[in-house]
């Protein structure tokens, strides 16, 4: 009797657990909209006529399956599930020719993969410059009813901030490979949510609009500013989100503190902010009160950082209910840090640290080290960006594929230079003697090793300068174990590493001149990008792809495949 009690037990707990982990599906058809997210018509990039792309909503351990049509007619699209783990899908990650064949026009591709973790993430096209071009949502994954943050709040917001261009992606795109180099210039608007405000009266400066052409219109419904609504008194979890393609960006909620309790998804040490540095890949969940003078709304606004800005502030409204959504704070747009501040954001950035407790600590040692220069180049008159002298270019095989079905000239199989950082002068513009070339190397790792990163900063070809990259790993989260200025040195850097409570993410900015250390688990068989965030940067190869396990990779859906050399290939 005893014995049949457990088995019952036992069996209504299996149930009760299948219960709690559900399916949750979209089906997404993907083309491009008119739209005027700045009151400026364009061309965009949208998920079931919707920008932004629909908001994926699921609870920790559901599994999430999303069919994609394209009915883009001349454009391959994949998706990118950023911070996800995709821990036995790593052919799901939505990394062209990393993971997967671009899916092409006309064909279905249907994702499906664990959300291994609660909280505020996103997910984007990673072909080209898709993401620039409008493709991207909100991911956000509750946890459990069982489960409770170690915060309190009464409702909750969340918005995606990003910049806008109102040139098209292919124009964009084309610049960067030309020569001369035609860079993408600064963003027209800083986007939240989707929507912006461009001033009319600057466009179109020499041509008048006429009818089918772009045009710009002030009072469009569809560029009045994103509202978040609050009642006085509650306290709001807002999720902030940058997919920007370029710009690093402050986040001001005019008047309001904010409390930032997650970073990336993962548990920080709460801490009290103004304004907050928020780079692209990087999410931050923040909590405030509404508690400032209920009869006005106040500005949510984002500034540019890191470059000196050529673009108004963005901004939506904070809605105080039951104040109208139409009541414009009357206050100027608030203001950020200044632009080069770089010194500000260093603080602000070593003070995000785990919360003891919820976060777990890095292993003490690790058993490889890779220091990885990044330079700006010059090769046979393109503009480029370099990592220990390799521009990164995509080759048609997937890399997961060719690791997989060791396909031979699939990839490039040198392992990457080892490049002698120590002689290098991070401070001025790279020798045109140690001119880059063109490649697509591959760090393999051994399972489940500990692995440091060092990225290093260094001078772009433009004397005193150096700019902010954010450098995003697929597949992981990493310890941030420490910033610093100047070159690495590995003798006596290596002794400052926090070790205790370094922040867990996967998106750290290294800052202009400066280096930033990295420690990851390579515990996840697959193939995954490592690069540069900021799109024009990605595009103009600041990338590179670490792959572990590769003898434990999980057999390939053959919808992954066709192209490059695995034509035919559908084992
Ligand atoms: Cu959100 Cu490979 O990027
Ligand atoms: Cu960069």
């Amino acid at each position: 009797m005893k014995s049949v009690g457990v088995g019952c037990l036992v069996l209504l707990m299996v149930m009760l657990h299948a219960a709690e982990a559900a399916v949750v599906k979209y089906d997404w058809n993907v083309d491009y909209m008119f739209g005027a997210p700045d009151c400026v018509e364009k061309l965009i990039l949208a998920v079931n006529g919707q920008y932004p792309s629909p908001t994926i909503r699921a609870v920790e351990g559901d599994t999430v399956v999303v069919k994609i049509t394209n009915h883009i007619p001349t454009e391959s699209v994949v998706f990118h599930w950023h911070g996800m783990h995709q821990r036995g899908t790593p052919y799901f990650d939505g990394a062209a020719y990393v993971s997967q064949c671009p899916i092409n026009p006309g064909e279905i591709f249907t994702y499906k993969f664990k959300v291994d973790r609660a909280g505020t993430y996103f997910y984007h096209g990673h072909f080209g410059m898709q993401r620039s071009g409008g493709l991207y949502g909100s991911l956000i994954v509750d946890l459990p009813a069982s489960k409770k943050e170690p915060f309190a709040y009464d409702g909750e917001h969340s918005i995606l901030l990003n910049d806008w261009w109102h040139k098209s992606i292919y124009e964009q795109e084309l610049g960067l490979n030309s020569v001369p180099f035609r860079f993408v210039g600064e963003p027209q608007s800083l986007l939240i949510e989707g929507r912006g405000k461009y001033n009319c009266s600057l466009y179109p400066a020499t041509v008048p609009p006429t009818p089918g052409c772009l045009t710009c219109n002030a009072t469009s419904p569809k560029c009045a500013p994103h509202v978040i609504p609050v009642t006085p008194g509650k306290t709001y979890r807002l999720r902030i989100a940058s997919v920007a393609s370029l710009s690093s960006l402050n986040f001001i909620l005019e008047g309001h503190k904010m409390t930032v309790v997650q970073a990336d998804g993962r548990y920080i040490k709460p801490f009290d902010v103004y304004n907050l540095d928020v780079y692209s890949g990087q999410t931050y969940d923040v909590l405030f009160t509404a508690d400032q003078d209920a009869s006005k709304n106040y500005w949510a606004a984002i500034n540019v950082r890191g470059r000196n800005p050529k673009t108004p502030t963005g901004l939506a409204v904070l809605q105080y209910l039951p104040n109208e959504a139409t009541l414009l704070p009357t206050t100027p747009a608030p203001v950020s840090p200044i632009w080069n501040d770089t010194a500000t954001s260093i603080s602000l950035a070593k003070q995000i640290l785990a919360k003891v407790g919820y976060e777990a600590a890095p292993p003490k040692k690790s058993h490889r080290t890779i220091v990885i220069l990044g330079t700006q180049n010059n090769i046979n008159g393109n503009l480029k960006w370099a990592l220990n002298n390799i521009s990164y270019v995509h080759n048609p095989t997937p890399v997961i594929a060719a690791l997989k079905y060791n396909i031979k000239g699939a990839i490039d199989s040198t392992p990457p230079p080892d490049y002698p950082v120590q002689d290098y002068n991070i401070f001025v513009p790279p020798k045109p003697s140690l001119s880059a070339n063109y490649g697509s190397p591959l760090y393999v790792f051994k399972r489940g090793s500990v692995v440091d990163v060092i990225v290093q900063n260094s001078n772009t070809l433009t004397p005193n300068n150096s700019e902010i990259h954010p450098w995003h790993l697929h597949g992981h989260d990493f310890w941030v174990l420490g910033y610093g200025q100047g070159m690495y040195d590995s003798t006596k850097d290596a002794a400052s590493f926090n070790l205790i409570d370094p922040p867990v993410r996967n998106t750290a900015a290294v800052f202009p001149y400066g280096w930033v250390a990295l420690r990851f688990v390579a515990d996840n068989p697959g193939a995954w990008p490592f690069h540069c965030h900021i799109e024009p940067h990605f595009h103009m190869g600041m990338g590179t792809v670490f792959a572990e396990g590769i003898h434990n990779l999980p057999k390939l859906p053959s919808q992954t495949l066709g192209c490059g050399l695995t034509k035919g290939l559908h084992r």
